[in-house]
């Protein structure tokens, strides 16, 4: 199956050789998006990278079950780390909302999963689609925005604990 998946995404990188990868970008990455927590951050961009590859694909037409299925995977695994991540900062940090956030993740999870299903039996990227720019617009810049002056005092003064925890 993975091996089928990357022959696909090779096959479509290559008949798109002359892509313009400046007009791909769904999402452009700015300054005010970093947390300043260097682990999370590169996380963030990770997660960014995924929703602007898959926005490019289905912008193209090249969506199908088999992309759902590569996309949904990366975005489970994906999300898993950086949820484990994520909370074991907040822990160290004593961030008042650990519990609220831990089950705003737990959440996201159930949804990928919906999606998921729903994109592959609907042949439809949308509801994937919907879903990572749910995750890029309500849950990043707003929800993970909250515990940032919490983690950045964490880091004040203890900036090792936060290069222990990472
Ligand atoms: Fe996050
Ligand atoms: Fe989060």
């Amino acid at each position: 199956m993975l091996r089928q998946s990357v022959s696909y995404l090779r096959y479509q990188a290559g008949s798109e050789d002359k892509m313009d990868l400046s007009k791909t970008l769904f999402i452009k990455w700015q300054e005010c998006n970093d947390t300043g927590i260097a682990l999370v951050d590169e996380q963030h961009r990770g997660i960014v990278s995924i929703i602007n590859s898959f926005y490019c694909l289905t912008e193209r037409g090249m969506g199908n079950t088999m992309l759902y299925s590569v996309i949904s995977d990366t975005v489970k695994n994906y999300s898993r780390i950086h949820f484990i991540t994520e909370e074991r900062f907040l822990k160290a940090a004593e961030y008042p909302d650990f519990e609220q956030h831990v089950e705003l993740h737990r959440e996201l999870t159930w949804e990928i999963e919906h999606v998921e299903y729903v994109s592959i039996v609907e042949n439809d990227p949308r509801p994937l689609m919907e879903f990572l720019k749910k995750w890029w617009l309500e849950h990043i810049n707003e929800q993970d925005m909250n515990y940032v002056p919490c983690l950045q005092a964490m880091k004040d003064r203890d900036c090792k604990k936060i290069k222990t925890l990472g």
